[in-house]
């Protein structure tokens, strides 16, 4: 799906074998959700998460969301059957976890065919590195950020402004941008902290990320409006294609809005927040 067409602010994980969260989840306001098999699920629950799953979205109801289904490795011993349980339930893409290569994605391709988007857990450090092979892959449409994966992998202590993690989080940035596809940002651990998950949000949003991956639904609300164009941003965008075109019809190939230029890469920015401010809106109508 087109990453300015559909707005990815809030991506909701919701284990699929919470039948509650899974019936619940039909009537929040998230963008998007990751229905999970892989690290949500206990090992023993996971053949009866699969069945409840495969029967929520086939009974539906889940609106405009973007519905993805996170399997398990197929180096485990799940992910093969996740895959058979799954495969035409109606889900919108798979998620991959623990990926480090264009080859895994390969192999989960080859079970789905051509025609299902795949999404990439971005959580090993050798992702990190692969991150623009892997982004580049044909099937490829989505990076989720694994922080807690990666901050285990590294090492490193997690920190309220994420600084051991900001070279990677910018390298999946930048992978996702090159290739065109969605970036979405790791989970904030201290759910009911909204004042933290706001802060965390906004730096996410200001790195680039489209969304935040959410583990409560309290979570939602304050994740939409920091990933949405603000009204100040959306009269400032409008206002600069008017100065601009403007400009043009009279022959100059730059204006100035509010005492800064505006030249045409200020207007691509500027149609990019009217289109996502648009996608948001549709979003809303039921
Ligand atoms: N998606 C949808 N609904 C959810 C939800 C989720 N992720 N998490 C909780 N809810 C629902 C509950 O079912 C409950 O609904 P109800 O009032 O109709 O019964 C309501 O929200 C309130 O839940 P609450 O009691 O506050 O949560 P909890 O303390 O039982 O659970 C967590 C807290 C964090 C364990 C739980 O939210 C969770 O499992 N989140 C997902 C974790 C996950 O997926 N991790 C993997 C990726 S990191
Ligand atoms: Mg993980």
């Amino acid at each position: 799906m087109d990453r300015n067409s559909h707005p990815y602010r809030s991506v909701l994980y919701i284990p699929g074998s919470m039948d509650r969260a899974l019936d619940k989840a039909r009537s929040l306001p998230c963008d998007a959700i990751i229905f999970d098999l892989e690290d949500a699920v206990a090992p023993d629950a996971k053949p009866e998460a699969r069945q409840t799953l495969a029967a929520a979205l086939k009974t539906g109801g889940y609106g405009k969301r973007f519905k993805i289904v996170r399997i398990n490795a197929l180096n485990t011993a799940w992910g093969l059957e996740d895959v058979n349980v799954l495969r035409d339930a109606g889900a919108d893409a798979f998620l991959l976890p623990k990926v480090n290569s264009p080859t895994d994605v390969d192999n989960l391709a080859d079970l789905l065919g051509p025609d299902m988007p795949i999404w990439v857990m971005m959580e090993t450090p050798v992702s990190v590195f692969q991150a623009r092979e892997i982004a580049s892959h044909r099937q490829v449409e989505g990076l989720v950020t694994g922080t807690n994966d990666l901050t285990k992998d590294l090492n490193a202590r997690y920190r309220a402004d994420r600084l051991p993690l900001m070279n990677a989080l910018q390298r999946i940035v930048m992978a996702a941008r090159a290739a065109r596809i969605v970036a979405i940002d790791g989970v904030y651990n201290r759910f009911r902290d909204g004042d933290g998950l706001k802060m965390e949000c906004e730096q996410g949003r200001d790195l680039g990320f489209d969304g935040k991956t959410l583990i409560h639904p309290m979570q939602i609300e304050v994740t939409n409006t920091a990933f949405a164009p603000t009204e100040s941003e959306i009269d400032l965008a409008e206002r600069q294609i008017a100065a601009f075109n403007e400009s043009m019809a009279s022959g100059k190939g730059i204006a100035v809005v509010d005492g800064n230029i505006v030249e045409n890469l200020h207007v691509v920015a500027a149609q990019r927040v009217l289109a996502k401010a648009r996608a948001v809106a549709e979003m809303a109508e039921e």
